[in-house]
């Protein structure tokens, strides 16, 4: 992994932060409990909190998403300001709006030193579409809100890769700078890059599986993935496209999803490792079986120890080792089998590491790996492109925000 991305970008120790209003873009969007509606993972919740510290002095208006308009994640922001006061012990306003007249009055109601939280972001249309920075900077929310702040603060580490107008449309017309989370990310991984040594393996798991798609293909056209060991999801989508799983899956999409990953099969045949066995839920229990064996209506919750080895022997051989996604059903006990048994693998190697997202980051902890990784984020696809080499809209804003600040 050579090239890496020379980022110069200004950060919070750039400014006088004393009585500015700061809009702070963090990314919370939190695993919810498709049950109970709680969030069931407050990691990004907590990492935001050493930024905020940063800001004691400012008036901080905190803007976020969470979900996708119409997916299960998708919910306003009022639990997370829960969260975030028990975090910090202390009050954090709340209101149920984004870009309208309330969300303006309680901006200009704030004193210094206070923390507002606006609604899901995602609320107001605008911030479902990606944009140029120029054309960003025209909405109607970065229009309304920007005359209201003297400061943007970019902190979303894993929404990097989005050019949405609170992402890229702020800095277009405000000084805009890194937060901590974002300062420390690119710093660490840059220093990873650097040294990161081949053969490069990647092991991919989760859901979003055009972004991972396009991620793939990039990462190999970029010299940076030798070996890509499939898993959840997005191993299936390839299972599919080999014809070793009969029955469609009934995602969204799915013929020209599998189409694409059968094309790239096809160009590059010796890079993917799929799945050999895995475990499927038989009335409410756990049951391993090799995928030829599979039966049509059963689904797929977990790897199976045979995978599990034939992935380990190449982890054990990496220079460079990435890991993002889980490996199954991961929130059941039964099913969490295959991602902590990779886990244990990436931390045991020799390899230079990288543990990517919220549920993997939230399995390492609990198995107390946490400190033998070289670098945990919790970033999904943010940082799989990242990897690719690819300049993300996000480091783009900053970078030309420095460039403007210094020719002033
Ligand atoms: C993520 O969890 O990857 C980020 O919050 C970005 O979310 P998105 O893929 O819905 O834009």
């Amino acid at each position: 992994m050579e090239n890496r991305q020379v980022v110069k970008v200004l950060t919070l120790d750039d400014f006088d932060l004393k009585g500015k209003t700061v809009f702070l873009r963090v990314d919370m969007n939190c695993p919810i409990d498709p049950e109970t509606l709680e969030i069931s993972g407050t990691k990004r919740i907590e990492e935001s909190v050493e930024t905020l510290n940063s800001l004691k002095e400012s008036k901080v208006v905190i803007g976020s998403h969470q979900g996708r308009v119409g997916n299960n994640e998708y919910a306003g922001m009022d639990k997370h300001a829960k969260v975030l006061e028990k975090l910090m012990n202390r009050e954090i306003k709340y209101v149920e709006d984004t870009i309208g007249e309330a969300a303006q009055n309680a901006i200009k109601d704030l004193e210094g030193g206070e923390i507002l939280l606006l609604d899901n972001l995602r609320l107001c249309a605008e911030e479902n579409y990606e944009f140029t920075p120029e054309n960003a900077a025209k909405t109607i929310m970065v229009s309304r809100l920007s005359k209201l702040f003297d400061l943007c603060v970019l902190d979303s580490f894993p929404s990097a890769h989005r050019s949405h107008p609170s992402i890229v449309g702020f800095p277009q017309v405000l000084p805009a700078c890194a937060g901590r989370i974002v300062e420390r990310e690119v710093r660490n991984l840059d220093e990873i890059i650097t040294v990161a040594k081949a053969p490069h393996v990647i092991v991919l798991g989760g859901s979003k599986i055009p972004d991972r798609l396009e991620a793939i293909k990039l990462l190999i056209q970029n010299c940076r993935a030798d070996h890509v060991l499939l898993t959840g999801l997005i191993g299936n989508v390839f299972m599919r496209a080999q014809a070793r799983l009969k029955s469609p899956m009934g995602i969204k999409r799915e013929e020209e999803v599998v189409a694409k990953a059968h094309s790239l099969i096809g160009e590059y045949p010796d890079v993917f490792a799929t799945p050999v066995d895995i475990a499927v839920d038989k009335d409410g229990e756990r049951m391993e079986m090799d995928v030829r064996e599979m039966g049509k209506g059963d689904k797929i919750f977990d790897l199976g120890p045979k995978t599990v080895e034939y992935y380990s022997r190449l982890i054990a051989g990496a220079g460079t080792v990435f890991i993002s996604g889980p490996a199954g059903f991961f929130e059941k006990e039964s099913f969490s089998y295959g991602t902590k048994a990779l886990l244990n693998s990436v931390a045991n190697s020799m390899a230079t590491t990288i543990v990517s997202g919220g549920h993997l980051t939230t399995a390492l902890k609990q198995q107390g790996l946490d400190g033998k990784i070289n670098h945990v984020s919790t970033a999904g696809g943010a940082l799989v492109l990242y990897l690719t080499g690819e300049k993300l809209p996000m480091i783009r804003a900053l970078e030309d925000a420095a460039m403007k600040h210094k020719s002033r």
